[in-house]
């Protein structure tokens, strides 16, 4: 595990929903424009609800991150009554005094099962209610072997291609679509060209949908 704290500010974002933002990498981890409204549009929406309903969702996040998305895809699976096992990838586990101070329990009206969940051991399946198991794993995303023919949705929130350039590669897309079953799912906010193309050639096909506000595309990629 690397520690990043010194390297962490806080902040708040256009819809009121907190954020963090690396200075040494001068990168924010949602958009100032709203963290919770460009999560909920990119993967609840483009994502999560384009799956539709199973017995059981198997969902893979790269980049834990705050939670954020995975607090708003416990409200989906409390709303919904879908039963989601969610499998997530951090190399950099923020501490608790930075936890403490996000906002998105409250927002949420989810407050304990945010603590819950980042209460919950590394590298363990853990079950937060009837409706949502979580395994959260703190090694870098490239170097996981991922489970074949498993994933029905995977959420691609890693930093930009310039900040993780051993994300974005052919190879890691080549995994992740062995792992995904087949008509499942990747969704990203990145939609640059060399991103476009490294998915088209592991094989997805892919499609272009409108961003959340501030960002104009964003990518929905499908094994088909
Ligand atoms: C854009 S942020 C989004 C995080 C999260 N989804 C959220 O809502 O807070 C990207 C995350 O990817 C993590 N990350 C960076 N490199 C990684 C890697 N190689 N493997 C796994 N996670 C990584 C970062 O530490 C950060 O938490």
């Amino acid at each position: 595990m690397e520690e990043i704290e010194n390297q962490i500010e806080i902040l708040i974002t256009e819809d009121g929903s907190s954020s963090l933002r690396r200075k040494d990498l001068q990168e924010g981890y949602h958009s100032t424009f709203g963290a919770i409204a460009e999560s909920r549009h990119i993967f609840i929406e483009a994502g999560l609800r384009k799956v539709g309903k199973l017995p059981e969702i198997n969902i893979l996040e790269i980049g834990f991150g705050t939670g954020l998305n995975a607090i708003l895809t416990i409200e989906f699976a409390n709303k919904e009554n879908q039963s989601i096992n969610y499998q997530t990838i951090e190399k950099y586990p923020l501490k608790k005094d930075i936890i403490s101070q996000l906002n998105y329990g409250e927002i949420l009206h989810l407050e304990e099962e945010f603590d819950k969940m980042h209460k919950f051991s590394w590298n363990e399946t853990n079950e937060l209610n009837p409706y949502f198991t979580i395994h959260k794993i703190d090694k870098p995303a490239e170097e996981i072997v991922y489970p074949k023919d498993f994933f029905h949705l995977i959420y691609f929130d890693a930093f930009a291609p310039q900040f993780e350039e051993k994300l974005w590669r052919k190879e890691v897309f080549e995994n992740l679509f062995l792992s995904l079953k087949k008509g499942g799912i990747l969704v990203t906010y990145c939609c640059k060209g060399e991103v476009k193309r490294m998915l088209k050639s592991s094989g997805f096909d892919i499609e272009k949908l409108p961003g959340p506000k501030g960002k104009r595309e964003i990518l929905r990629a499908i094994k088909s």
